[in-house]
């Protein structure tokens, strides 16, 4: 009877470990997928300023510190200050004064309908990226019509204007995703990077091999490339899949920086309905990438003001 006992709280035990190790979201983060090992990524970065960018610094800027950096910011720093007098020119660009940076990177924002979020983003943002010693601004492109969220044409809006301000580095990036570590670079790699592979809402796992969605880095060469996003996606979903399978095509293979330093928080807000995925890679499969994308965007851009935090771009789409 005693020995029946003992079994049972040892085999109870080992369950309990074997679920620690299974469930805890740093194992499963590890596991999942393949990722540019830290000491590698100097050589992968894609150096380059925007055109017409200068910098009166003499020492160029060193990057070893930031991507060694193991901190973890807490996305409770969304409730700070907006920030004034920190060098942050109008339309929320920032270049540090104290190197040259090697970087010049357009972070762009499909917006609509969340002033809150969006206040709490641009205050962390500027935070976290002026500690990078990158040159960077934020575009914030609002859809101001009543049409369904048209995430996909609102990045390639964004993108245009990035180009024609020089920059060859877009970050695509949702307004409720923080980066929560500082090592996490925004800048361009040579391959195009998927950069929110571990989100807290998924328990830091990368829910599929091929998820490109969230927040990722890319050239605008390669953008141009591929044509940008497609434009025919209004409502949630697959527009990030569509771009996976635009990149495939162009044999752009994405890569990933480790689960740990890809970490965001999400921020909360009434989830959108989920569509089926496969369903909307369709219209990638049927229109090719050459004549729905960059090429044929149409729009009315209704106002571009230059706020002190962002450059804020209104579209009727
Ligand atoms: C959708 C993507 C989305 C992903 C993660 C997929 O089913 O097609 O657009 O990014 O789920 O939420």
């Amino acid at each position: 009877m005693r020995n029946a006992c003992k079994k049972k709280v040892l085999y109870c035990g080992i369950i309990i470990i074997v679920l620690i190790i299974f469930l805890h979201p740093d194992m499963n983060a590890r596991r999942s997928y393949e990722y540019i090992e830290k000491e590698l990524i100097p050589d992968t970065l894609y150096e380059e300023t925007a055109v017409n960018f200068t910098s009166s610094a003499i020492l160029e800027c060193d990057y070893h510190d930031v991507l060694f950096d193991d901190t973890t910011l807490s996305d409770s720093l969304v409730d700070g200050d907006l920030i004034e007098g920190h060098r942050i020119r109008e339309g929320g660009e920032f270049s540090p004064s104290d190197c040259k940076p090697k970087f010049s990177t357009a972070v762009i924002v499909p917006y609509r309908d969340r002033a809150e979020q969006l206040r709490g983003f641009l205050v962390y943002m500027h935070m976290f990226l002026r500690r990078q010693s990158i040159h960077y601004r934020i575009f914030v492109v609002e859809q101001v019509d009543t049409r369904p969220f048209n995430r996909a044409k609102l990045l390639n809006i964004g993108a245009l204007a990035a180009m024609r301000a020089g920059y060859p580095c877009l970050v695509l990036h949702d307004v409720d995703l923080l980066p929560l570590r500082p090592a996490n670079l925004y800048a361009c790699t040579k391959c195009p990077r998927h950069m929110s592979s571990s989100i807290n809402k998924f328990r830091f796992v990368l829910p599929y091999l091929n998820l490109f969605g969230g927040a990722i880095a890319i050239t605008s060469h390669q953008y141009k490339t591929i044509n940008g996003m497609s434009n025919e996606y209004f409502g949630w979903g697959g527009e990030d899949d569509d771009l996976y399978a635009r990149m495939e095509s162009e044999e752009l293979k994405m890569c990933r920086f480790e689960p740990e330093n890809s970490r965001y928080h999400m921020m909360s807000h009434k989830s959108q309905h989920t569509g089926d995925r496969r369903k909307q890679v369709v219209k990638y499969e049927k229109n090719g990438i050459s004549d729905d994308g960059l090429k044929n965007l149409k729009y009315t851009e209704v106002a571009t003001v230059l706020h002190p935090l962002f450059t804020h771009i209104m579209v009727d789409l």
